[in-house]
């Protein structure tokens, strides 16, 4: 496995008093399905794995993920954890355009790269948080490798393949649509669309006018073309480590996918989804209770309804956690927790 390139760079983040800067380095790895870049922030926390991030099609781990990472009250909980931001191949800053014919990784074998990066930066555990495809990227890597995912935040995921029907609507859509605005409706609802605010119009721009658009089209094929993940309830093909599984309000595809996911909350609501990803780890033992706000203690008291993923649940609007094992996990209880923003 050989190291390409290795940039370093001073993040932009405006520092509070007192604050030394976090510098952000890039790597490139070799796997054996090319090459792999990806920027860690932070530095390693003895006995704690690293928080690792994939990001959705469209977007790079920037696009997908910095106001999170940025929002303030994250500051508390990301000084903990040394992060690992993966951007798919093709997606990273200044990517040069794959040659025709390049033969983009499945979304299997875009997991099957993981080992890699780990390996590389010597780390071996993690809590991974994905986006939409990144998320379908965790989730197989978290199957095939459990004994090295700590937790899981899985961010309007889609376990399954598309059915023949999504694919008619997907051609006919193809038909008219350029693949920028294919793939703004499958990030966003068409109410964000036609809403047509700042940050669909800052999203909107970001897409049309990527120099790597050739390659985004390249990720969102290999998306399109997934396997089912074949979680079904009781089967053998269960996450192991606990799951935050995040939806979003707005809903580009309702039907499709396993809960009325769409929007990117990460983007939108990066307060709630901080408050319930503190709670999360609270869950697994990485943050005091005494760290955490007073709007999410009081939560915490009020949970008390079952969560699973396969439709017949019952859930509160912000946050629900499962008191019995949810399709995503076969864990002890209270491990699949889910959050509506
Ligand atoms: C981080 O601190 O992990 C981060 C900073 C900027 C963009 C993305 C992540």
């Amino acid at each position: 496995m050989a190291e390409l390139r290795e940039v370093q760079i001073t993040e932009e983040k405006p520092l509070l008093p007192g604050q030394t800067p976090e510098v952000a380095k890039t790597h490139s790895v070799e796997t054996p399905y090319g090459s792999v870049t990806f920027t860690v922030y932070g530095t390693p926390k003895p006995k704690r794995p690293a928080i690792l991030t994939y990001h959705d099609v469209g977007l790079n781990y920037k696009s997908c993920f910095q106001p999170l990472f940025q929002f303030a009250d994250m500051q508390e909980i990301i000084q903990n954890f040394v992060r690992v931001h993966v951007d798919a191949p093709g997606m990273e800053e200044g990517a040069p355009v794959f040659p025709l014919g390049y033969q983009y990784p499945s979304l299997d074998q875009l997991a099957d790269m993981i080992p890699c990066i780990l390996q590389y930066l010597n780390f071996s555990t993690i809590i991974g948080i994905g986006v939409g495809a990144g998320a379908y990227v965790l989730s197989r890597y978290a199957l095939t490798h459990p004994d090295t995912v700590e937790g899981l935040v899985l961010i309007n995921i889609d376990p399954n393949a598309k059915g023949w029907m999504d694919w008619a609507a997907h051609k006919l859509t193809g038909l008219t649509s350029s693949i920028s605005e294919m793939i703004l409706g499958h990030l966003f609802s068409q109410e964000e669309l036609s809403g047509n605010s700042e940050l669909i119009q800052k999203y909107r721009n970001i897409i049309a006018h990527a120099p790597n658009l050739d390659n985004i089209e390249l990720y969102w094929n290999s998306y399109n073309n997934r396997r089912d993940l074949n979680f079904v309830r009781g089967g053998d093909t269960t996450l192991k480590c606990p799951v935050m599984l995040v939806v979003g309000d707005q809903a580009p595809h309702e039907d499709a996918v396993m809960a009325d996911s769409g929007g990117q909350p990460q983007l939108t609501q990066p307060g709630k989804l901080t408050e319930a990803f503190k709670y999360f780890l609270q869950g697994m033992g990485y943050m005091a209770s005494s760290c955490m706000t007073r709007l999410s203690r009081s939560r915490t008291a009020s949970l008390t309804s079952a969560a699973s993923i396969d439709g017949n649940r019952s859930r509160s609007r912000t946050l629900s956690q499962s008191s019995e094992s949810g399709t995503l996990s076969s864990g002890p209880p209270g491990h699949t927790m889910e959050v509506s923003c």
